[in-house]
């Protein structure tokens, strides 16, 4: 994929959208990005059945980096291809299944239908200028180039950390006085024409010792409860006698028109 100002041009940016396949050395990269975008518990726990580093080696067309006219790398995209109708009952219950439903249809030597997202993060310089929606017409794009036809996405809302005693079944039904989604990353899926298909209780699920809850929050957990800690959507339930910290994530799932 290696493509100029394939997107719409509200920001007035000339973009370039090249996929790990062409540029190898966007593979650093994409782990700086990570490490820069998730709280510490979402970068260093797994909460992806440890599979999540095969996207790069099976998967590198499908993950792209967006550069701006003076060469800066502004964005990434993670994406990959999978079997799924993209009705809400064959979509996967968590990340790991999408992994693994991805990384079967390879080894099967079968025919992918969709495309799921996986992340979009863009540089923390280079926010709040539109770049989002230029990160999500690029997988749209990529989608059409393989003749996928269902483009999914597991989806994390970005305010939501801010309400974690909010279930995300009703987080996710708060709207503005224009209708429009409360929460901005909804909002661009919204605005780009996808639907949300169904709230995934336990997307990802994070669970490790205490000892390791602490160093990831800065927090101590001096006795067993739930708590509310810094980017997590829902409070962390911590057991002291056990010595485990667990975390559930809930993503939600929608559905973009792959047009053309
Ligand atoms: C979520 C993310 C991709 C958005 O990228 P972005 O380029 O900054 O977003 P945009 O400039 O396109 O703005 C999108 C919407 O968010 C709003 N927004 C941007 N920053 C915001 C902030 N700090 N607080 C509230 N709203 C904000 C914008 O106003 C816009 O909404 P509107 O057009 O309806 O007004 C980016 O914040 C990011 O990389 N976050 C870390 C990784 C992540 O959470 N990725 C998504 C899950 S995979």
């Amino acid at each position: 994929m290696d493509s100029r100002a394939p997107f719409g041009d509200h920001s007035g940016m000339e973009l370039k959208v090249r996929s790990l396949s062409d540029e190898p050395a966007l593979r650093t990269r994409f782990s700086d990005f990570h490490r820069q975008a998730w709280p510490r518990f979402l970068s260093e726990g797994d909460g992806t059945g440890g599979l999540f580093h095969r996207i790069y080696s099976d998967f590198a067309d499908f993950q792209f980096g967006v550069w701006d006219e003076t060469g800066a790398l502004v964005a990434v995209g993670n994406t990959i291809p999978l079997i799924c109708d993209g009705s809400a009952a064959d979509l996967p219950p968590d990340i790991t299944e999408i992994l693994e439903r991805g990384l079967a249809v390879k080894q099967e030597g079968r025919k992918a239908t969709a495309l799921s997202a996986l992340a979009a993060i863009v540089d923390e310089s280079q926010r709040a200028r539109g770049l989002s929606t230029k990160v999500i017409e690029a997988m749209a794009a990529l989608a059409r180039q393989h003749g996928l036809k269902t483009l999914i996405a597991p989806v994390r809302p970005s305010l939501k950390q801010l309400y974690p005693l909010t279930p995300m079944e009703r987080y996710i039904t708060w709207a503005r006085a224009d209708g429009t989604h409360f929460d901005p990353w909804l909002r661009v899926h919204q605005r780009m024409g996808a639907e949300i298909l169904r709230v995934a209780p336990k997307a990802m699920v994070i669970t490790d010792t205490v000892a390791r809850w602490e160093e990831w929050t800065g927090l101590r957990f001096l006795e067993t409860g739930n708590y509310v800690v810094p980017g997590a959507f829902q409070p962390i339930k911590i057991d002291v006698r056990r010595n485990t910290g667990r975390y559930e994530e809930a993503n939600v799932w929608m559905r973009h028109p792959v047009k053309g």
